[in-house]
């Protein structure tokens, strides 16, 4: 009789947003005349822009011609793809990163999921918590996160780096030294940001312990304070310890397009001095076979001058939902944070209330879907979150019912 993979047997219940999918599924089911606003999950509401639109149509029209049809995709990615990036990603702001060290992928999920396969498998990982599940959920897959902690309701192999109003949710430098530093920044779900002297020390820690870091940017584009670096690639010597995670989901309205890509510099390599890109590349040729073409073009619109300018009043357009969120929840009297730097909205529960308390209590009274925060860390615990991502008109009345409560 065949055997499972133990790790997986390891994974505490489903995936947060599975859950809360599946929790929100059956209470519509018993309640179907309630109508219910989702502020859950961080997907985009507003449609494509015209230039990513166009872009796709045309990419499709190349498909309809012997002379212009593709196949597969060049499992890095497109030349004109990686060249866009460079350009404007990075070369925009002063850093140097070439075509060749990006790797084009299907999106910062994926990604953040599987950079992990790359290191040894007793790596001690650090994490800050709260954070976007995927990181811990991943590395259990892979066996590194040794035995749960029922008491502490946390893995006792993770360094779990607390991030609570005290700390203005920001991690603090771990004394345990890690060999793989998660950070996300904005961060997913608090809504932080990492300041560029707090990064700086980061990359300087990194390179004197021989730690690296996966630096998640999926939320770059919502970066509105000038000292807030959008790559960790601004500080100096980020390309000697910093693997960087992008994503076109959250700036481009790409979360059904999927679209993504990782920055491993050539100049990262292990204490042995084995280049991470290589081995990058090898596992991406193995087991990729690259992002469409019809996306990849599709991305490229995106650092047009037009794309730019959309992708901009997109941002734009949701910071605005972020915004009433805040100020209306700031009058209701919640303790709020995020939704400067970020799309999310992060706040205290009321009346001591758990996560998950506060979730159903929100459900029931309100019909608003959110997130738990101890779904993203034990530190989340009787913290909630919201996104701006959805259409203004729920987000106006989501307000109202908050304050009604
Ligand atoms: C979230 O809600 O945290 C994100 O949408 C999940 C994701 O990007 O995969």
């Amino acid at each position: 009789m065949f055997k499972l993979n133990e790790n997986y047997l390891k994974l505490r219940g489903s995936y947060l947003f599975s859950t809360i999918a599946k929790k929100v599924a059956s209470y519509s089911a018993d309640n179907p005349d309630k109508e219910l606003i989702r502020l859950g999950i961080g997907d985009v509401t507003r449609p494509l822009t015209p230039t990513v639109i166009h872009a796709l149509h045309a990419a499709v029209d190349e498909m309809a011609a012997a002379e212009t049809f593709r196949g597969y995709a060049p499992d890095l990615g497109y030349e004109f793809l990686r060249k866009a990036i460079a350009e404007h990603d990075f070369a925009g702001r002063g850093v140097s990163i070439s075509p060749d060290e990006i790797f084009v992928s299907d999106g910062a999920k994926c990604d953040s999921g599987n950079i992990q396969e790359i290191f040894s498998a007793d790596s001690k990982i650090a994490v800050c918590d709260p954070v976007y599940p995927v990181y811990v959920d991943t590395n259990v897959m892979a066996g590194r996160t040794g035995v749960f902690d029922e008491t502490k309701e946390q893995w006792g192999d993770v360094i779990y780096m607390p991030c609570t109003a005290e700390n203005n949710f920001t991690p603090a430098l771990p004394e345990e030294v890690p060999d793989i530093i998660y950070l996300c920044s904005p961060n997913n779900p608090t809504g932080s940001a990492l300041k560029k002297d707090a990064l700086q020390q980061w990359v300087d820690y990194a390179n004197k312990h021989g730690s690296v870091i996966i630096f998640d940017a999926a939320y770059e584009a919502y970066i509105s304070e000038d000292d807030v670096p959008h790559s960790i690639y601004e500080c100096t010597g980020a390309e000697s310890c910093a693997i960087e995670i992008r994503s076109f989901s959250k700036n481009a309205g790409f979360t059904g397009v999927r679209l993504g890509y990782t920055v491993v510099p050539k100049a990262l390599k292990a204490s042995d001095g084995t280049a991470l890109h290589s081995l990058w590349a090898r596992r991406h040729g193995t087991k990729y076979n690259g992002a469409p073409y019809i996306q990849q073009r599709a991305g490229e619109a995106v650092y047009t001058k037009e794309g730019q300018e959309e992708v901009r009043a997109l941002v734009s357009w949701y910071m605005e939902n972020a915004r009433l969120i805040l100020d209306g929840l700031k009058e209701k009297g919640f303790e709020v944070s995020g939704g400067v730097n970020a799309p999310y909205i992060w706040l205290k529960t009321p009346n001591n209330m758990t996560s998950w308390e506060f979730f159903d209590y929100l459900l029931e009274k309100a019909g608003i879907v959110g997130t738990p925060g101890s779904g993203f860390g034990p530190s989340g615990e009787g913290y909630f979150r919201l996104t701006a991502f959805g259409s203004r008109e729920n987000t106006v009345r989501a307000v109202e019912r908050f304050k009604a409560l």
